[in-house]
């Protein structure tokens, strides 16, 4: 997929999208920083998209770590497995709510996520939310990028503690949330 069909995609599917573009390198670079990715053996992402993000986790992640990708768009999914081959990184074309059928038993040291949560229906969402917190190991992240402040609040009820960041090198300036369980 070039560029234009990328674009072409996030617009015509903006009610599972959320988004007008895809996050810049800067705020992956700022949302990553967050992250400790030295001994992480299981990684998750939610809304692979175009995948600037699972770029950013790949080139950080230690060669023994496992990145599950978890996408909806179809189109997004196989633009993704055609960018991504290395067998460590599996793309998955389901839905975040369903990481666990995924999971092969194992927990998770970081989840990396730009899903559009203000859009997603409530059951799902509370899906999502829980069982990332229930996967998540102790000393675990959770790191979400999103537009609204408001969303930290939806975050309040599953994780322990909870950080934000926020920066304006992104179109439009967006906010980091950062989660422990
Ligand atoms: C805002 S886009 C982010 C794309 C890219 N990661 C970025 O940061 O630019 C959100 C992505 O989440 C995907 N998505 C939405 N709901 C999902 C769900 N329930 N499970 C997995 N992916 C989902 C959308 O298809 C879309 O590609």
């Amino acid at each position: 997929m070039n560029k234009s069909s990328l674009f072409k995609e996030l617009f015509t599917n903006i009610k599972t999208t959320g988004a007008i573009t895809f996050s810049s390198k800067s705020l992956v670079n700022k949302m990553l920083s967050f992250a400790n990715f030295r001994g992480a053996k299981t990684i998750v992402e939610l809304g692979g998209g175009d995948g600037s993000i699972t770029k950013g986790i790949i080139d950080r992640m230690d060669d023994d770590a496992t990145l599950l990708v978890f996408e909806i768009s179809e189109n997004f999914c196989k633009n993704l497995k055609k960018q991504f081959r290395g067998e460590n990184v599996k793309i998955i074309c389901d839905s975040a709510e369903n990481m666990d059928k995924y999971l092969e038993g194992r927990t998770i040291d970081l989840i990396l996520s730009s899903l559009p949560f203000s859009l997603i229906p409530k059951e799902t969402r509370s899906m999502i939310y829980k069982k990332s917190s229930q996967f998540l190991k102790p000393h675990g992240f959770f790191i979400q990028i999103c537009y609204s402040y408001l969303l930290r609040f939806q975050f309040a009820s599953y994780f322990r503690s909870i950080r934000t960041a926020f920066t304006l090198k992104n179109f439009p300036p967006a906010f980091i949330i950062i989660c422990n369980v």
